[in-house]
């Protein structure tokens, strides 16, 4: 059956320049912070930037954004998510607060069309999408609702994130448009650069480790943390995929 919500998320977001999809098949690698630190640092270039949370079972880019619960997105033709932080941000936790649901493959698929469908992003120039760890539903939803869709994978410099990163594109790469990869919680002396070149993968960067990040995100808020730790890292990544 053809779902009319195909076309209207089309529409909706074709006039976006570039969508960026943040994945990877493992968990807890950083794509969450990855996708936080990638729309500041497109805010800072003083590009529109939109910001979208996939993740429905867990979502957590409102945690990191610190979002007041008291925020919703404005209902006009569509709903129009919140600026937070400088960005336009859009989550499923406006509406289900804290409190997890349970949901099948059927349901990610529909809640999913569904925000894609009713958001407007209107003149948003650069979107990025956090998605949930792992080979799900999402990313072969978006491989299919948004064919043109950036995808950017996220990898730790250790032998077990690559090694799902490789599995990952054995299974994906002819689904998604993989544009590269970024290395997160890099430490000098163990960089992966050369290995992800010798996979034959663009090499877009990395992210430095920062220790007890949440406590330091917690004692001087996100802005604070990006400023000092991370923004001169997203300059070179940003251009190099812009
Ligand atoms: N560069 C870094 N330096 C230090 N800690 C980091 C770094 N990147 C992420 N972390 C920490 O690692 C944890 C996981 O990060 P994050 O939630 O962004 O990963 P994720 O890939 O989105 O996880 P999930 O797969 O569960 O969605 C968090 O506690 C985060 O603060
Ligand atoms: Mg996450």
């Amino acid at each position: 059956m053809i779902d009319p919500r195909t076309s209207v998320i089309y529409k909706r977001l074709k006039e976006i320049k570039k969508i960026f999809i943040i994945a990877s098949s493992k968990g807890g690698v950083g794509k969450t912070l990855i996708s936080i630190l990638l729309s500041m640092g497109f805010r800072d270039l003083g590009f529109k930037t939109g910001l979208l949370d996939i993740d429905f079972t867990n979502p957590s880019c409102h945690i990191l954004f610190n979002i007041d619960p008291s925020i919703k997105p404005t209902e006009e033709k569509g709903l129009i998510p919140p600026t937070v932080n400088g960005v336009r941000f859009m989550t499923i936790s406006y509406f289900i607060g804290e409190s997890g649901v349970a949901l099948r493959g059927q349901d990610v698929d529909n809640i999913f069309r569904e925000i894609l469908a009713i958001t407007r992003w209107n003149d948003t120039e650069y979107l990025i999408i956090d998605t949930p760890p792992g080979l799900g539903d999402e990313l072969l939803d978006l491989a299919t609702l948004i064919p043109w869709g950036e995808v950017i994978l996220v990898t730790l410099p250790n032998r077990l994130s690559l090694t799902s990163i490789k599995r990952m594109i054995g299974i994906f790469k002819d689904q998604i448009k993989l544009i590269g990869v970024i290395e997160n919680m890099w430490r000098q002396e163990r960089g992966i650069r050369d290995i992800i070149i010798n996979m034959d993968l663009k090499y877009l960067g990395y992210i430095p480790y920062v220790d007890r990040l949440d406590d330091l995100i917690e004692k001087f808020g996100l802005e604070g943390v990006y400023k000092k730790f991370f923004s001169e890292y997203l300059s070179g990544i940003i251009s190099s995929i812009l």
